[in-house]
């Protein structure tokens, strides 16, 4: 996309500084972003880019430089350091609500919706100052709060309708896929007057259905509401942002580097031959092959067969059933409803494999199965030929079994020296080592993910290791490293989950 180079700018910043103990993370950074921009903001694992967001939210002070706003009527012009008469002037604070009133918001990787409430409520709290928040005018303006709320309800149907979630306004937020979710979290952004979006891999996890919905909410957002948005994502999911991005900002050392989206293009993309399954026929080899198998609700189990293997089932799933609350999650119904078929497949030592699976197949509930945190219906899960359904968590990591999850998998306020000895990792690895010293909870996401990856994968050789998206969060050089250290320590197999038709 072309952006119109008189579009009025909406944000600036200048001279940008900030450093965390010894170490700088913005240098004299610098940018002016313009209203419908979309700017793909990339850069390795700990550049900065989640520290620049959080600057520009208002959840993080910078050291240094100025920012400027001109979302609303009034611009807003902050310089840093604070003097010390702003900061006793408490109706002067650089606050996240401040920023977030004049038009600023800002999603999480976690999506942060109320799971209880419905989609309908969970787009129309977005309205501020709604009449009913008041404890007083709960007694004496009734009325009005009842005709206020009619018709903020109205005008978030109308938004759901527009993003493709009629018929969707009472569901439970919980009940609803995860592109559903996240394009109800956009919808709750533009009802509350988003001028400026800032999406922190928003793609992430989602199936390549999941990828094309939000996409294509995000143009209709630019084109209708004139929003600017400025998206994180990383390798895999760089093309599908580069297609609708009018620039990029990539942050090396400190600064931020404005190319074209054709400039980038220029550079090379990852292709489809940089990912997963290619990467499993080159590891077959010329004598090896990948077997691939599809799996009941659309997933589809692919891998390949190292050397020196036995053939026999290193992991082994028979007519699975699991089920949450009635409804089975693992396991379909078949024929009438009444009769369930259960979940069976069969990877062998000795092997590399992936299960990539729909958003809503049911990925988490299995690997919850697996790991023991909920109980199985029917059916068994073997380990080099033994049992395992029926022992506790503990128990089935003694027996060979090795679960990375993708989100919260380190504890965020031990130190990284004490995470990686609770994990029984003898050496540590050397790309781990700068970080030693250093409290998980102040790493960076992708930093953050080699440590978990590390915890998993170098305390022993599991008979089994399972890795719920182990790709996702790391820069291009953190994948290929981590693709040599999964070889590097298979003994036994390794299954990767990846949502569907992802790299
Ligand atoms: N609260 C903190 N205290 C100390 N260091 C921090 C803190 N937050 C971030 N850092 C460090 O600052 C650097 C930049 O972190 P940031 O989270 O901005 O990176 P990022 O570009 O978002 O990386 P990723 O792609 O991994 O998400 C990292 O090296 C990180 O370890
Ligand atoms: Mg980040």
């Amino acid at each position: 996309m072309v952006l119109s180079t008189n579009a009025p700018v909406v944000m600036s910043a200048n001279g940008l500084y900030k450093r965390f103990g010894g170490q700088v993370i913005l240098n004299n950074a610098a940018f002016e972003m313009r209203r419908s921009e979309v700017v793909l903001l990339r850069g390795a694992n700990g550049a900065g880019k989640t520290t620049l967001l959080n600057i520009l939210t208002g959840n993080l002070e910078p050291d240094a430089g100025t920012l400027s706003l001109f979302t609303a009527a009034k611009e807003e012009h902050f310089q840093f350091p604070r003097s010390w008469a702003r900061k006793l002037n408490f109706l002067d604070h650089f606050t996240p609500e401040r920023i977030a009133r004049r038009g600023v918001s800002r999603s999480w990787q976690d999506i942060r919706l109320f799971p209880t409430h419905t989609l309908r409520d969970n787009v129309a709290l977005a309205i501020q100052n709604q009449t009913g928040e008041s404890p007083f005018a709960v007694f004496y303006r009734r009325r009005r709060i009842r005709e206020e709320e009619a018709q903020i309800a109205k005008e978030a149907d109308a938004l759901l309708v527009r993003f493709g979630l009629g018929g969707r306004e009472t569901s439970s937020a919980d009940m609803v896929s995860l592109g559903q979710s996240k394009r109800v979290a956009i919808a709750r952004s533009v009802l509350a007057g988003a001028k400026i979006m800032f999406l922190d891999e928003p793609l992430s996890a989602l199936d390549s259905k999941g990828i094309n919905e939000v996409m294509a909410l995000l143009a209709s957002v630019v084109a209708e509401h004139g929003v600017t948005l400025v998206i994180v994502e990383h390798v895999f999911n760089i093309p599908r942002v580069l297609d609708q991005a009018t620039t990029v900002w990539t942050i090396t050392n400190g600064q931020i580097k404005v190319e074209t989206p054709e400039q980038v293009r220029r550079q090379g993309l990852p292709t489809e031959s940089d990912g997963v399954r290619p990467w499993l026929r080159h590891l077959a080899g010329t004598n090896g092959r990948v077997v691939e198998r599809e799996l009941p609700g659309g997933a589809l189990l692919s891998y390949a067969q190292l050397p020196n293997g036995s053939g026999r089932a290193a992991l082994n799933v028979k007519d699975l059933v699991v089920r949450r609350g009635r409804r089975p999650v693992i396991g379909r119904p078949i024929g009438d409803g009444r009769e369930v078929e259960g979940l069976s497949f069969a990877l062998p030592d000795c092997s590399i494999g992936v299960l990539q699976a729909p958003n809503g197949w049911g990925k988490t509930t299995f690997l919850e199965a697996l790991s023991g945190v909920i109980p199985v219906d029917r059916g068994t899960i073997s380990i080099n030929g033994k049992p395992i359904q029926d022992l506790a968590t503990w128990d089935r990591i003694a027996n060979g079994l090795g679960i990375m999850q993708s989100r919260d998998n380190v504890f965020p306020n031990l130190l990284v020296d004490e995470a990686i000895k609770l994990a029984g990792v003898a050496e540590v690895p050397d790309h781990i080592r700068p970080f030693l010293g250093r409290r998980v909870a102040a790493l960076s996401g992708g930093e953050r993910q080699n440590v978990a990856a590390a915890c998993a994968l170098f305390a022993r050789t599991n008979a089994v290791n399972l890795l719920d998206e182990p790709f996702g969060m790391l820069d291009a050089k953190a994948i290929a490293r981590l693709q040599g250290e999964i070889l590097a320590r298979n003994g036994g197999a390794t299954l990767m989950l990846l949502p569907a038709a992802s790299n």
